[in-house]
């Protein structure tokens, strides 16, 4: 059997004390499937009195994870602490830059420098391999850079928030607030004690950038993409959009269009029936719809130290099982210096079907108005219905709900500028884009 792999562990917190804990329980396991002994040589951590509830008594103590990836006892460097910059940034750099293969779970670090890193790993030809940093343990990274090659893909879209979908989807279940949710998910340790990253929509960002790189072949854009969160989104939009025969969940989409590449997240109506609709709770689900497969579509646990540690680990065994001087996948599926330039498609142009929900005064012709703006504006109505607003609501006032047939963002935008221009709005107009899927 060839020598043992050793492997330094930075970061030993939630996913990292997992790692840890499965690499020592599985060792026999690991060694027959990989061919080789995996081992944990080194550590490295901030506090080294904690106790983390694994055996670290083989591996040597780093207090700082560039230490380690100075060490000469180590083969591979896992990068679990976190962060686009400081430790983890500087780390992994010094670990690819001395030409050590890295793994890492770091969504933030690869959609701030993922181009420059692959960069790095391929001229040393080392593996750069990070399946846990998008949606945990659905192992999307590998299809997207390995299983699709040669498919062209026309749109990847993604629940890759278990914050997010735990909130919506007890919003719906219990007919809670947003802001009970949240609560309720931070009592239970789903949501970061400030949540902001999460609800707004960055985190789901993050995971989308590289997803787009690996789907679309160009560099990656992080910047470039649409978002909004969810903490507008009220028991009363959840309702009527039961009542229409949707659910709403927080998506992250890339798509192909004839103008570029759009990307966005943003709170999304998918129809009721749908698989993705049915995913609840932290749960994550990844879809891609390429050309020659059709669609496919992933659901499994995003988060949480066992199933993020599983991603990890996969991305090891790759590396134990990897011959030395062999052709390297490249790092984002096509080779960074081959990454196109990333052509933004205008928001404006996004086509698709809306529901609006619209609180006003309770008035002849107010209904005919905002039929008329529509109209204005090429808007093809699927459903318009009035309802009388919901206990609490503003006295004389009644709730107008429309769904459009597809159309374009800048055709919902003028008319809903329309509708805001005229006397009779109660409030913000809420807008939620639908998107359907393909297959499933
Ligand atoms: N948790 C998940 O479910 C999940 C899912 C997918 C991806 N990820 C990603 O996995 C990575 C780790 O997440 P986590 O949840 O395990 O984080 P965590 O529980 O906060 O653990 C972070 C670890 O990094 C160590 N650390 C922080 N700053 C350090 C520094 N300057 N020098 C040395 N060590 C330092 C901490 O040390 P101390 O323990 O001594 O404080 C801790 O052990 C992140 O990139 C995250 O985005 C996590």
């Amino acid at each position: 059997m060839a020598d043992a792999l050793k492997v330094g562990i930075a970061g030993l917190g939630t996913v990292g004390a997992s790692l840890v804990r499965i690499i020592t329980t599985r060792a026999n396991e690991l060694a027959v499937t990989c061919g080789r002994a995996i081992e944990v040589s080194a550590v490295s951590a901030r506090d080294r009195s904690r106790d983390r509830g694994v055996d670290l008594s083989g591996a040597t103590w780093f207090d700082s994870p560039e230490e380690m990836a100075a060490s000469a006892d180590i083969d591979v460097f896992v990068e679990l602490v976190g962060g686009a910059e400081g430790a983890a940034d500087r780390s992994v750099r010094a670990a690819l830059t001395r030409g050590l293969h890295v793994v890492t779970a770091n969504k933030a670090l690869l959609a701030r420098h993922g181009v420059e890193l692959a960069t790095i790993a391929e001229e040393k030809g080392v593996l750069l391999n990070f399946e846990a940093a998008v949606a945990g343990g659905i192992p999307v990274i590998k299809a997207l850079r390995e299983s699709l090659t040669g498919n062209k893909v026309a749109r990847i879209y993604g629940i890759m928030n278990g914050t997010c979908n735990y909130i919506l989807t007890r919003m719906e279940k219990e007919g809670l607030s947003f802001a009970d949710c949240l609560k309720e998910a931070q009592r239970l340790g789903y949501a970061e004690a400030d949540p902001t990253f999460d609800i707004e929509g960055n985190d789901t960002a993050h995971k989308l950038a590289i997803l787009t790189t690996l789907a679309f072949g160009t560099q990656i854009a992080a910047d470039e993409i649409y978002l909004e969160g969810i903490g507008n989104i009220s028991i009363e939009d959840i309702e009527a959009a039961a009542d229409l025969g949707y659910r709403i969940k927080l998506l992250g989409v890339a798509q192909r269009t004839e103008s570029g590449i759009e990307q966005r997240v943003h709170p999304t109506m998918v129809p009721r029936d749908t698989v993705i609709a049915q995913v609840d709770g932290v749960t994550n689900a990844v879809a891609i719809e390429s050309d020659i497969l059709g669609e496919l579509l992933m659901v499994g646990p995003g988060a949480g130290g066992d199933a993020t540690a599983s991603a990890v680990l996969g991305d090891i065994a790759d590396i134990a099982k990897s011959r030395p001087g062999a052709q390297r996948v490249p790092v984002l599926g096509t080779p960074a210096a081959a990454l196109a330039p990333y052509q933004r498609a205008r928001m404006r142009s996004h086509e698709g079907g809306y529901f609006i929900r619209l609180t006003v005064a309770d008035r002849t012709g107010v209904f005919a108005s905002v039929a008329t703006r529509m109209a204005e504006n090429n808007i093809s109505l699927e459903s318009i219905v009035q309802r009388a607003s919901p206990n609490g609501a503003a006295g004389g006032s009644k709730t107008i709900i429309l769904v459009t047939h597809a159309t374009t963002e800048e055709s919902v935008r003028k008319a809903v500028a329309g509708i805001k221009a005229e006397d009779y709005l109660v409030g913000e107009p809420q807008v939620i884009r639908i998107e359907r899927p393909k297959a499933f």
